[in-house]
């Protein structure tokens, strides 16, 4: 399938689905429930910081109670068996990658189980319950967040992700909609860099068409039928 290049391999919230986490943008999903406005974004934050805290408290409650599903599973018997070959990189602030054996996950949208101080950048592990009056362990001010990115923030690893999209042969992108960037335009960089790609979803996302390949189903089954595949198990 790849050659003996490198495959690139984004997720999104369509990976944690069947792992009961929800989606955004799908019937039901997060974004139909909240007002992104008020609860994923500096300004939000500002407003009303207890919002997006309780906000976050909720998801991280379902994140540490969820369990990997087999699309995490089968990602990580891939990286196992290839090693450095496969890099992951992962829209998803749940840690159900690496629950699943896999390492170096890429979170370029931050982390639900880290916290952030706005004051002076320390990170730590988060508590399962944050609180806007919470002193920052480091420098003590009441100015701790989830680690995690908002819209209209830099999302992470940006620079190391379009160095491996540079130099890849396969660039997968499973469960994602699609629908935000910078991580909507990472199929035209590796194509760009001469890549085959692939969408794993369980409908055409918002840019499939940008895809040489396409498959479509639940992530628990078309995504370890096609690691059995490139495995050569199949
Ligand atoms: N298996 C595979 N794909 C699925 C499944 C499933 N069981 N369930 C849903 N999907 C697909 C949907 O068809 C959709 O294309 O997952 C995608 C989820 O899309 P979104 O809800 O938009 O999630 P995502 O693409 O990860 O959103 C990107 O937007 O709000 C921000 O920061 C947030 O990281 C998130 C980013």
């Amino acid at each position: 399938m790849a050659g003996a290049g490198k495959i690139v391999i984004l997720t999104g919230a369509g990976a944690s689905a069947e792992s009961g986490l929800g989606t955004f943008r799908d019937a039901g999903g997060l974004w139909q429930k909240y007002d992104l406005a008020k609860v994923a974004t500096p300004e939000g934050f500002a407003r009303n910081p207890a919002l997006v805290h309780d906000f976050y408290n909720a998801r991280r409650a379902n994140a540490l109670a969820a369990v990997p599903n087999a699309a995490h599973r089968a990602l990580a018997r891939l990286q196992a068996d290839w090693s450095d070959k496969v890099v992951l990189v992962t829209q998803n602030i749940d840690a159900l990658h690496e629950r699943a054996g896999s390492h170096t996950v890429l979170h370029m949208h931050g982390e639900i189980e880290r916290a952030l101080c706005a004051a002076c950048g320390h990170r730590w592990q988060a508590p399962a319950e944050m609180r806007p009056a919470d002193p920052c362990p480091a420098c003590g001010a009441p100015a701790t967040r989830p680690d995690v990115v908002w819209f209209g923030e830099i999302p992470y690893h940006m620079e190391e992700i379009y160095g491996h999209l540079a130099g890849c042969t396969l660039f997968v992108a499973l469960g994602t909609s699609g629908s935000v960037w910078p991580a909507a335009g990472f199929v035209a960089e590796a194509r760009a860099a001469g890549a085959e790609t692939l969408e794993l979803n369980l409908e055409p996302s918002d840019v499939s068409r940008a895809f040489h390949r396409r498959r479509y189903g639940p992530a628990s089954e078309v995504v370890p039928a096609w690691v059995t595949e490139v495995l050569g198990e199949g």
